[in-house]
């Protein structure tokens, strides 16, 4: 199948691995990304990984007038696979009017491109954030959303509202949102990753920095909750796993499997992992000892997550395949790789 597939955010963590894992499935791929949080050297990369360089277009979704220009240059787009979000937690519920204009105008100019020229498959990069604390686990895709910690949460939450309103408004768009649980890990060749900039806000890039020496010690926020060994508990899923999923979810829109015009599918391992676990195994397939410390709670937290993944599993044909072990390795080989580590 050489169908043309869009990827916003494409040389982001979760885009660049989908656009490897697109391209090897037989998919051409464009991406668009403004490289506010990634670097234009993931396209060479990508490259070396699959030998298929993706087009790539630099601007930002936000801007309707660039949006536009770009889909009347590219015709016979198949679909779009919409990763391009600020993305940060804590950013978030500093800048939120910066957090709600780009991650909601720049869906909204993509919905309406696609409307225009009628391009009618999305697959959308949602969250479990969603769900905030829920009262019940494992999730399930009916659990109810509760209110967002954080205005970064609440764009997801939006943003699956506009497409389900959109979805009903006979726009002819089909829809598949996409809750990921943590995304951890890296592509197993060492060439993608996660790459955040200044200090991680997320788990395991700051282990992996801790273990490189960049950064001192990790923190561990809160050994007090309600949890078997006081640590939050998250469901830790491979990035690569969570990669071909959305692979998946572009085949089941394109061959008309998608039994409604907007799906929702929970994506992670259904395993609930600790903070402090996640750091044993870590220091156990690496052999590096973590230089870490129990702090109070990290305000916004929730205690403890993971997913019912029996509906994507049925559904989609879909499971997270890749170990615990396996991916912190990963993690960790990217990170001896970009610091130029043995
Ligand atoms: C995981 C656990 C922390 C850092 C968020 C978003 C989610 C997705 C991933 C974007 C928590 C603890 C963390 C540290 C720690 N968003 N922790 N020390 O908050 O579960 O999810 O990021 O990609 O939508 O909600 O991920 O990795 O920040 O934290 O103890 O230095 O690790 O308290 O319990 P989180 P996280």
């Amino acid at each position: 199948m050489t169908e043309k597939i869009l990827v916003t955010g494409g040389t982001g963590y979760i885009g660049s691995h989908t656009v490897v894992e697109l391209q090897q499935a037989g998919f051409r791929v464009v991406i668009i990304d403004d490289l506010s949080n990634s670097e234009i050297s993931v396209v060479d990369s990508i490259e070396k990984i699959t030998g298929i360089r993706p087009e790539t277009e630099v601007f930002d979704l936000t801007d309707a007038a660039k949006t536009d220009d770009f889909f009347n240059r590219h015709h016979n787009i198949k679909a779009s696979i919409h990763f391009a979000a600020s993305k940060a937690v804590g950013e978030s519920v500093e800048k939120p009017l910066q957090y709600y204009r780009n991650n909601l105008v720049s869906l909204m100019n993509l919905l309406e491109c696609q409307i225009k020229y009628d391009i009618r498959n999305i697959v959308f990069s949602s969250s479990c954030t969603v769900y905030g604390q829920p009262g019940k686990l494992p999730v399930t895709e009916n659990t109810p959303r509760l209110e967002a910690e954080s205005p970064y949460g609440n764009t997801k939450r939006i943003s699956e509202d506009i497409l389900r309103d959109t979805v009903k408004a006979n726009s002819g768009i089909q829809a598949i949102a996409l809750r990921y649980f943590n995304p951890v890990g890296a592509h197993p060749s060492a060439l993608i990753g996660e790459l955040p900039r200044g200090v991680p806000g997320n788990l395991v890039p700051f282990i992996t920095q801790t273990a490189a020496g960049i950064r001192e010690q990790l923190s561990v926020f809160g050994n007090d909750y309600d949890t078997p060994d006081g640590s939050a508990i998250r469901d830790f899923i491979n990035v690569v796993d969570l990669a071909k999923a959305h692979v998946v979810a572009i085949e089941r829109l394109l061959t008309g499997r998608n039994r409604t015009a907007f799906e929702i599918f929970n994506l992670g391992t259904g395993n609930g992992v600790s903070v402090l676990e996640l750091l044993n195994v870590f220091e156990k397939v690496t052999g590096v000892k973590l230089n870490y410390k129990i702090v109070g709670r990290r305000p916004g937290d929730i205690e403890k997550i993971w997913a019912d993944t029996s509906y994507a599993n049925l559904e989609l044909g879909w499971k997270a395949e890749k170990s615990l072990e396996e991916t912190l390795l990963s993690a960790w080989q990217w990170e001896k790789a970009i610091r130029g580590i043995q």
